[in-house]
């Protein structure tokens, strides 16, 4: 008989895109051994959370996940188990810790799931797949059946190799591995055929893009993408500023589905602080780039990534990246208080800053930033904007005659705007008249 018959998954998702997309690829390899998905984890037969380790908060949110769901292993046919980057990191202690879970599934593991929870089930041994030795295979094409949305993540490659001192990710991703174009742009292919218009490309630094394996560039693979039939827009993330080349900035030009915005992580604006981070470019260099891109893209949009109180980080460090902040203005920026990894080589740099400092920091960072986020949002207030309709507004109907939609622009802003009622949007591109701007999103009318 078939494991997977009348059994019901679970999944929850912590982390990047990367583990949304995972998380997808599960739920479709266990759907097609017969699995239903729930959306209720006390109705799960199997609960799996995917968990991330970039930040100790992440772990720690991996844990209380995973201590909630003690209660629902009501008997021993509810199998409880983790995968994804802290399961990578941790392996077996986690089972040592929470002796309720029945696997750890590490990141090349992933599609070996459902093998993985039978063997579990049909053995007193809990399996832990952790470790690179076994190669990660290609993900499994969606089957029509699936639910595909509007806008949709691809990863093209998996890992990395440029270690930056903070950072967990090489060690729990692994090498970086590109995934070959024909299977991406098959992927693609079907995603839009079941209905997605927006398509993200993601990799921890895309510029090196089949590099290693020479095959085709970054810029090469979205001219090919850019010619997919149906596909409306493509967006990529994430970019490392010293590998972001002439060919990326003019591809912004070349290729009208390429959405005009990048987020281009700069983590610092001392090159002190970047020399530690072993970033590898320096602020001018950084500053070099914005200007290109902008010269080539005028209404480009720029986000980015900050890392505050990083080992040693003074003062004046700091100002710089405040500096920075004031000298480029972002239209968005994620900021951290930097949290020390198991692995990463900056665990044993010596650190002087206190949390409280930390936080203080980053608390006028983000103020900051705040007023040019405001000030690109009402920048535009006026304009009209090519806007993606990706589904209906928390507010939706109202006053029964008008509906209300949320969106993105094309340079990735959220747009909430009302059409009349009997209009439908959803997975059009459509021209919206920006009437008001607000710190976190725009309002309009088509
Ligand atoms: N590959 C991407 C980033 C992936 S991680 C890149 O290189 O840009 C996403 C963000 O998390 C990073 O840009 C960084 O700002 C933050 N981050 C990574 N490790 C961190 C750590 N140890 N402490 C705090 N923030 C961290
Ligand atoms: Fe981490 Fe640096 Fe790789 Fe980004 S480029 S994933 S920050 S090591
Ligand atoms: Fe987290 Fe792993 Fe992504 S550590 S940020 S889920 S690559």
């Amino acid at each position: 008989m078939n494991y997977y018959k009348n059994k019901r998954l679970y999944i929850d998702t912590l982390g990047c895109q990367m583990n949304v997309y995972d998380s997808d690829k599960i739920r479709q390899s266990f759907e097609e051994c017969g699995c239903e998905i729930t959306d209720s984890a006390s109705e799960a037969d199997i609960i799996i959370l995917n968990t991330c380790s970039i930040r100790e908060k992440a772990c720690q949110k991996a844990f209380s996940f995973l201590g909630r769901v003690k209660k629902l292993k009501r008997n021993k046919k509810v199998a409880i188990g983790v995968c994804g980057c802290l399961a990578e990191q941790e392996g077996r202690k986690i089972i040592e810790r929470m002796p309720y879970l029945d696997f750890v599934a590490g990141v090349n593991a992933i599609y070996r799931m459902p093998e993985i929870v039978k063997k579990a089930a049909e053995t007193k041994y809990r399996p832990v797949d952790t470790g690179f030795d076994n190669p990660i295979e290609e993900p499994l094409l969606r089957s029509p059946k699936s639910k595909v949305d509007i806008s949709e993540f691809v990863t093209i490659m998996r890992g990395c190799d440029n270690f930056c001192s903070y950072c967990v990710v090489p060690y729990v991703r692994g090498r970086e591995i590109s995934r070959k174009p024909e299977s991406i742009i098959n992927e693609i292919k079907m995603l839009v055929a079941n209905g997605a218009s927006e398509i993200t490309l993601l990799g921890q630094n895309v510029n090196s893009y089949g590099k290693k394996n020479g095959t085709i560039t970054f810029a090469k693979l979205i001219e090919l993408v850019n010619e997919i039939e149906g596909l409306k827009r493509i967006r990529f993330t994430t970019s490392h500023p010293k590998d972001l080349g002439d060919d990326l900035i003019e591809a912004f030009k070349k290729f009208d589905k390429l959405c005009p915005h990048i987020h281009l992580p700069v983590q610092s604006g001392s090159d002190a602080v970047l020399k530690r981070m072993n970033r590898q470019y320096k602020i001018k260099d950084y500053i070099e780039k914005i200007e290109k891109l902008r010269k080539s893209v005028s209404n480009i949009s720029i986000t980015s990534d900050f890392i505050v109180g990083f080992c040693q980080e003074t003062e004046e460090d700091f100002n710089m990246t405040l500096d920075l902040i004031k000298n480029i203005e972002f239209d968005g920026i994620f900021a951290f208080v930097y949290s020390p990894r198991p692995n990463a080589a900056s665990r044993k740099f010596k650190d002087m800053t206190s949390e409280k400092e930390k936080k203080e920091r980053l608390y006028r960072l983000l103020k900051l930033q705040e007023y040019y986020t405001k000030k690109k949002n009402k920048d535009i207030v006026g304009t009209i904007q090519k806007t993606l309709a990706e589904g209906l507004s928390k507010r939706g109907l109202f006053k029964n005659e008008k509906k209300e939609w949320t969106g993105r622009t094309d340079t990735n802003k959220i747009v909430n705007f009302i059409t009349s009622k009997d209009y439908e949007p959803i997975g059009k591109i459509v021209n919206v008249k920006i009437e008001k701007a607000f710190s976190h999103s725009l309002w309009g009318i088509l």
